[in-house]
């Protein structure tokens, strides 16, 4: 029997390529996603569908979508997208692509802090503005990260490779909150578990990796941001809604924090009047953090692994728990 599966975008062929040749299957073409609407009328009595963490899948969709839905294939590592529980509880496998976008997301992470650190937004600007007219002695003055300390806020995979990017590259000390200890880092890095009041406090830079649930919505607010201190560079790589948007404007503006470097935000992407758009100390960048060819790749291919084992009844490579 073929089974029937909607893709919800177009993905790279190392992974179409196969779901094509194994199902009877539908790509949504456009490059803005399905509408809810068009999400439910696409995966109506699919055996799979493959989405992005742009489509929301929650209680109203798999009820409207019926009760033919094996597996839900997500073609990223964060899965803060789809209701778990709800899957769960009727039996549906959730797979995701961890691993592979690891060192493209550090990549990205020590990116950001070292644009946020050395004003290369303003630096960029400047010149498109034609407004290099000299060699500036007190202009674009930045922080090193020699030496300096770096708290990790989640020390999963991604987290621990940028931190060990930061430590071997710079020397610099690594500070960690995270549900347990990861002895594994600190023998590696020394790094020290912390409470987060004293990597708030401690941090010269501060890289948030943790994934978005009820504990982390919104953990960056006014008080975070003023634990900080002034020259403080923060990045956020994971999700959009673990920082108070207009606490984080505050912080910039008031001179709390030094620097900002945001791979993401909340919602996606950054509304158009948010004023975090025109401050000269926040990088901000469309969530890139997996985009290199071979990341994407292996994300493609895993996923459609995970869809093709989920619609045969198989395990996934990677299946999500609740
Ligand atoms: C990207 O943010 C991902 O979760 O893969």
């Amino acid at each position: 029997m073929t089974h029937k599966v909607f893709v919800t975008r177009q993905i790279p062929e190392a992974g179409l390529a196969k779901i094509r040749a194994a199902t009877d299957c539908q790509v949504w073409p456009e490059r803005m996603p399905p509408s809810t609407e068009s999400l439910i009328q696409g995966a109506k009595g699919c055996d799979g569908i493959l989405t992005l963490l742009s489509d929301r899948i929650d209680a109203d969709f798999l009820e409207a979508v019926g009760p033919q839905l094996k597996v839900i294939s997500n073609f990223a590592v964060g899965y803060n997208n789809i209701d778990v529980h709800e899957t769960t509880r009727r039996g549906i496998v959730v797979g995701n692509t961890p691993d592979v976008l690891t060192d493209a997301t550090a990549d990205i992470a020590v990116t950001l802090m070292l644009a946020a650190a050395r004003c290369i937004k303003k630096g960029i600007e400047n010149v498109s503005q034609q407004q290099w007219l000299t060699w500036e002695p007190m202009e674009f003055i930045g922080q090193d990260l020699r030496g300096k300390t770096l708290g990790i806020v989640g020390m999963g995979r991604i987290g621990q490779a940028t931190a060990r990017r930061c430590h071997f590259g710079w020397g610099m000390q690594i500070l960690y909150t995270a549900r347990s200890g990861k002895p594994q880092a600190e023998s590696e890095m020394a790094a020290s578990h912390v409470s987060l009041d004293q990597l708030l406090a401690e941090s010269d830079f501060i890289s948030v990796h943790t994934d978005l649930n009820p504990g982390t919505t919104h953990m960056f607010s006014t008080s975070a941001f003023q634990a900080m201190k002034p020259n403080c560079v923060f990045v956020n790589t994971s999700r959009g809604g673990v920082v108070d948007e207009d606490a984080l404007y505050e912080a910039l503006t008031s001179g709390s924090i030094f620097a900002a470097g945001l791979d993401v935000s909340d919602p996606e992407p950054l509304a158009g009047n948010s004023k975090l758009r025109d401050l000269p100390n926040c990088v901000i960048v469309p969530h890139i953090g997996s985009g290199t060819t071979s990341s994407r790749n292996a994300m493609a291919e895993i996923a459609a692994d995970n869809l093709l084992a989920g619609l045969s009844g198989n395990p996934l490579r990677h299946q999500v728990e609740a």
